[in-house]
């Protein structure tokens, strides 16, 4: 019996040593694939469709939308600026958001464009993490700036007495500046995380442009806690962001409920502007970064909403529905044609 015992604490132990020698002999295999394969240095990115029709054709679009979007965004500013009406917060305001959208709609849009057109599209591992950096920060930026101008129409509509006082010059661009650090914290706090990954072979990013959850599913190792990361900081900063503007929409609406019918037309035309805005810009960013159950394939096409939809969006919405504007984009276009004529 003991005999027994000991054949079969024999047979154990070796199978114990010969297990033990297999698995450092794999983790040594797994490791000098890591080094073999941290050195990817390009990405390529599928981009919507493989189909060369349809990218043809997304490539006519996408330029239109994409040469509207930098001009229209940039009337806005030049209008903001030469019309001395146009100075107040909200307008002060609708220009930087312009600026953003111009810069939003740029980071990685020409590039896709131009990939449309090739067979190879391939992005260097440092043009990667700058779009990854660049989408987070304006993103940012555009989040923070949509919760100030949210607050700026809160105190215009329910604090209208205060308003001047609440709202000057130096709130303003405190306003500005505080979007735009929060927009780098955002941004800077979760680069350092993602950009020393180790990468493996498949360099597959299945997007137009390299974001975080795709980019750090391509890492050789178990990326949970970065995932964790990603989601806790960007789900936090748009859900957050996301609320106070419900509610404070809400206050807004309520407000305007009570007051007189000619005020609630004025104020709903701007209302619905926001809201549509801040719907067609969250709604997306929410359902990648939080939503549990989204999948790549989907996600691709949200991620066309925040980089070509919404910087559109403003153009279209402040010029074609707010009178004060088309009469103020109206008059600097006759000055513009009369100086013409004078020289
Ligand atoms: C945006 O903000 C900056 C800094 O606060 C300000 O100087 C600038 O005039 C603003 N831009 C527009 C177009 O209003």
């Amino acid at each position: 019996m003991a005999l027994y015992f000991s054949l079969i604490l024999h047979d154990m132990s070796d199978l114990f040593f010969l297990s033990t020698g297999h698995l450092r002999a794999s983790c040594m295999m797994e490791s000098m694939k890591l080094l073999n394969q941290s050195q990817v240095s390009v990405f390529i990115l599928l981009g919507l469709t493989s189909s060369q029709d349809i990218q043809f054709l997304l490539f006519a679009l996408f330029l239109v939308i994409y040469v509207v979007t930098v001009l229209g965004n940039l009337l806005i500013i030049v209008t903001v600026f030469n019309t001395p009406n146009l100075n107040t917060p909200m307008y002060f305001l609708l220009g930087n958001l312009s600026f953003v959208d111009m810069t939003l709609a740029s980071f990685a849009t020409p590039k896709m464009i131009l990939n449309l057109l090739k067979k190879q599209k391939i992005i260097s591992f440092a043009g990667c993490f700058t779009q990854i950096f660049l989408l987070h920060l304006l993103g940012g930026v555009e989040m923070v700036l949509l919760v100030s101008m949210a607050f700026d129409r809160y105190v215009a509509i329910c604090k209208p007495l205060h308003y001047m006082t609440i709202m000057n010059k130096k709130v303003c661009v405190l306003l500005v500046v505080t979007s735009w650090l929060l927009g780098l914290l955002h941004s800077g706090l979760q680069i350092p995380f993602a950009v020393n990954l180790p990468f493996c072979s498949p360099n597959v990013v299945d997007s137009i442009f390299c974001d975080l959850p795709l980019v750090t599913k391509l890492a050789c190792i178990d990326t949970y806690f970065v995932q964790i990361v990603i989601v806790a900081n960007s789900g936090i900063i748009s859900l957050s962001c996301f609320i106070i503007l419900l509610i404070s929409y809400s206050l807004i609406l309520i407000t305007v409920k009570n007051h007189s019918p000619t005020g609630q037309s004025k104020a709903h035309s701007t209302l619905t502007a926001h809201i549509t805005v801040v719907i067609l810009f969250f709604g997306p960013c929410i359902f990648i970064y939080i939503w549990p159950f989204s999948n790549d394939s989907v996600d691709k096409f949200l991620a066309v909403f925040y980089t070509i939809i919404t910087p559109i969006l403003n153009p279209i919405i402040y010029t074609l529905r707010n009178k004060e504007m088309k009469i103020s984009m109206r008059k600097l276009w006759r000055a513009f044609v009369n100086s013409r004529e004078d020289t």
